[in-house]
């Protein structure tokens, strides 16, 4: 092999010359289709982490990318200054699909949410009447909503937060999966409150599912103090969790909602919120944008995406393969697999800290290896918790494959 082609020749590159914002798994990648990736030297594994679920669909899906060859062929970008014949198409398609009067699309999943915030303060002054600059939201603590300076502000992670200061003001954190918590701030605050902004699972924190009937019943509790309910469904949305959203396990539909991610299925950033024309219309022309949000090729590119969801039922497959993944995970009965919980192919497992045979303290990251070793590609978060979120188009024979190997790692770690 030359040194070119060496997974460290492409590590040292990355060290040497990229900012050190991220601390990726030692595998050098350069191929993927479906649930399947493989790196420089030509090893297969699964991907088990779908770009934080932006790859639903699988990699390259062959139609997300035939659509995407077409319009980059044709016009790729325009601007919002002029009119493009895939915008309205989009629009409409998406309002369709999800039920809303109208769509905001922006890139990233921070954006959507920033966007989301935008609208919700807008629609508070606006409409609801609260006196200027007085306009609060609330979020969860343990949030992950992306990595701008307002979302960090959201953020109760010193990691996120550490020395970003000063933050944005108008934010109240309160307890994730409390309703008594959300009851006493809109107790409190509600009249000057324009949104609730919530995850509908945390992802990030490592899969935390909130209790049976808390997206419901913190959804009640905004209507009866008319504060906008905001799910950011950007890593739960889009047939990840066993539904096309994670809301719909609970039959809600928030005011705004916000996706990003699978919306390309993978193939570039497109992100968007939905809600309706009193919402919506807050925003006038000139007061928010962006020079790519919506453009030709994401349009096209969306669309195809959402439509492979519905063709290939993807929410369903979710569902089904994601309880077989749970069980077989369960059935491991490993010492060092504390807890594994998880909707759809959103799952994660808590994995005992421990000392290994030579002494020394060996831990999730330390698992992830192993099952990189393997051939099964997941990554770590906050330490001891491994989620597992494989492409949704994973076969039924992948997933079997990918679970035992998934269980020699676990036998390697418990050896260890
Ligand atoms: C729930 C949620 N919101 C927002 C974001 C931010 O998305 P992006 O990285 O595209 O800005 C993420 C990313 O992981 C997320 O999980």
């Amino acid at each position: 092999m030359t040194k070119k082609m060496s997974p460290q020749y492409h590590m040292d590159l990355e060290a040497k010359h990229g900012a050190h914002n991220y601390h990726p798994l030692p595998v050098v990648l350069s191929k993927g289709r479906g649930a399947k990736v493989w790196d420089v030297e030509g090893k297969e594994y699964y991907d088990f982490l779908s770009a934080y679920s932006a790859v639903n669909q699988g990699h390259c899906h062959p139609k997300i990318v035939a659509a995407m060859e077409e319009q980059v062929n044709r016009i790729a970008l325009t601007s919002r200054a002029f009119h493009n014949d895939q915008m309205g198409e989009f629009c409409k398609f998406m309002t369709d699909y999800f039920g809303y009067d109208k769509v905001l699309p922006m890139n990233t999943g921070a954006e959507a949410d920033e966007t989301a915030l935008k609208l919700a303060r807008k629609w508070g002054y606006e409409v609801k009447g609260i006196p200027e600059n007085k306009a609060k939201i609330i979020v969860c603590e343990e949030n992950f909503h992306g990595r701008t300076l307002a979302m960090v502000s959201f953020s109760t992670d010193p990691e996120a937060y550490g020395n970003y200061g000063p933050f944005l003001p108008g934010v109240v954190k309160i307890p994730y999966d409390d309703l008594d918590a959300l009851e006493k701030t809109l107790d409190e605050i509600g009249e000057e409150t324009c949104g609730f902004l919530l995850e509908p699972i945390q992802g990030e924190r490592g899969v935390y599912v909130p209790h049976d009937g808390y997206l419901k019943g913190a959804y009640d509790l905004c209507k009866k103090h008319n504060v906008l309910f905001i799910a950011d469904e950007v890593q739960t949305g889009l047939a990840r969790t066993g539904k096309l959203l994670a809301c719909d396990h609970e039959g809600v539909r928030p005011d705004i909602l916000t996706l990003g991610k699978a919306l390309s299925g993978g193939m570039l950033p497109a992100s968007a919120v939905l809600a309706d024309d009193e919402i919506m219309l807050t925003i006038k022309p000139g007061q928010h944008g962006s020079t790519f949000g919506g453009y030709p090729v994401a349009c096209r590119v969306a669309m195809a995406a959402l439509t492979v969801l519905k063709e290939e039922n993807l929410a369903e497959e979710s569902e089904r393969k994601g309880k077989i993944f749970r069980d077989y995970l369960k059935n491991l009965k490993s010492e060092n697999i504390l807890i594994v919980r998880g909707k759809g192919l959103l799952n994660a497992a808590v994995i005992k800290e421990k000392e290994n045979k030579a002494g020394k303290h060996i831990e999730a990251w330390d698992l992830c290896l192993m099952m990189a070793d393997h051939g099964v590609l997941a990554k770590p978060t906050h330490g001891d918790i491994i989620r597992f979120a494989p492409p949704l188009v994973i076969t039924d024979e992948e997933l079997m494959d990918a679970l035992k190997k998934i269980e020699l790692a676990v036998a390697d770690y418990d050896n260890a």
